[in-house]
């Protein structure tokens, strides 16, 4: 089969090639699935660039893909072949990913991926998809709630909107940085926009809700938003915080105490087999109703690999970059 795979890490042009390998063949439990796509996230660069150590001497990046399942092993239901799927976790904690025209994966981790959704689409579902699913529905979720969802135009954030508008939320205000990415974020159903590097956040979302605060922050980057959650989260509110631009931070200990904030950390690779089966489900019955919009907004070739990792690197494309395999 046709892969991308990396031997050491590195800047993507010096440590991922494009070549032949064998085709995997299903353990006992596993499927395999013939990928039509791969998703790019954050974490495949950095895991490729050296945040995590090598899961193996030769790794094919990429948790999140697409395709049909062509084989099945022992123990898995010949029904299943030629099911279309989506896969979470491809590479996580373990060697192989679906930069490729294969992979081998447990059969849970391949969903089946309702009709009328693309491939593209479905490989945008295991990272993106359900890690806003799990910002907008832990802790209680937000029905009725007032949310503010920092990067609304981000590939989590724009699911994160949608999401919490359908658990309903009563408002959902998203931060942009560009009058394209306000657009992005209200046509996904945000109801206020405020441009972060151009306003006063906190003096914004003061007067959007008078003065109260807003009740849950789905939070991208804690490094550089933690000292605002004080100024902008209502008493005892809420911070759902997914992401941080670093990897070490400092947080206004005083003002937060006193706002009696929670700040709920989470990794949607380590999501619990129940917290996961809720989340799959959900998606999956949003999308068999219609109900999510995609942001795809670069499709590249296998063999562009590198730019697709250069790409996410740079924060450069709004919406999800994809591989088609
Ligand atoms: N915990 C998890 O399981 C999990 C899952 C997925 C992703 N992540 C992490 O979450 C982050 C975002 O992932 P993604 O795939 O959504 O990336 P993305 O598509 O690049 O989106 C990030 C968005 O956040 C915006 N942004 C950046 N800095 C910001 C700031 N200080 N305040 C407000 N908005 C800001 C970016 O736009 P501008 O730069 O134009 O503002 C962009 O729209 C990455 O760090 C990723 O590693 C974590």
């Amino acid at each position: 089969m046709r892969a991308a795979w990396y031997e050491r890490n590195g800047p993507a042009r010096e440590v991922l090639v494009v070549g032949d390998m064998p085709t995997p063949a299903p353990g006992a439990g596993e499927v395999l699935v013939r990928l039509a796509t791969s998703g790019v996230n954050p974490s495949d660069w950095k895991t490729r660039s050296g945040t995590r150590p090598m899961a193996a001497p030769r790794v094919i990046p990429h948790s999140d893909g697409a395709g049909v399942i062509e084989a099945v092993g022992e123990g898995v239901d010949r029904a299943r072949i030629g099911e279309r799927v989506w896969i979470w976790n491809g590479q996580w904690k373990r060697a192989f990913g679906t930069a490729a025209e294969h992979i081998a994966l447990p059969a849970a981790q391949a969903v089946r991926l309702p009709d009328g959704i693309s491939f593209e689409a479905g490989a945008c579902l295991g990272i993106p998809a359900l890690t806003a699913w799990r910002a907008v529905q832990t802790d209680g979720g937000v029905a009725g709630q007032t949310v503010l969802v920092a990067g609304g135009a981000g590939a989590v954030g724009h699911y994160a909107i949608q999401m919490a508008k359908l658990l309903g939320a009563a408002r959902v205000i998203a931060t942009v940085s560009s009058p394209a990415k306000a657009a992005h974020a209200r046509a996904a159903g945000a109801d206020e926009v405020i441009d972060y590097r151009m306003e006063n956040v906190a003096a914004v979302v003061k007067d959007l809700t008078a003065g109260r605060g807003v009740d849950r922050v789905v939070e991208v980057d804690l490094a550089a938003n933690g000292a605002l959650l004080p100024q902008i989260v209502a008493r005892d509110g809420f911070c759902a915080c997914y992401g941080s631009g670093r990897a070490e931070m400092s947080l206004p200990f005083g003002p937060l105490i006193l706002s009696g904030v929670a700040i709920r950390f989470f990794i949607v690779y380590e999501l619990s087999p129940e917290a996961r089966a809720q989340g799959v489900a959900q998606i999956t019955a949003w999308l068999e109703a219609g109900k999510v919009q995609h942001a795809i907004g670069r499709v590249l070739p296998l063999a562009q690999v590198v730019e697709a990792h250069e790409a996410v690197e740079r924060g450069e494309v709004m919406g999800n970059v994809v591989l088609a395999c």
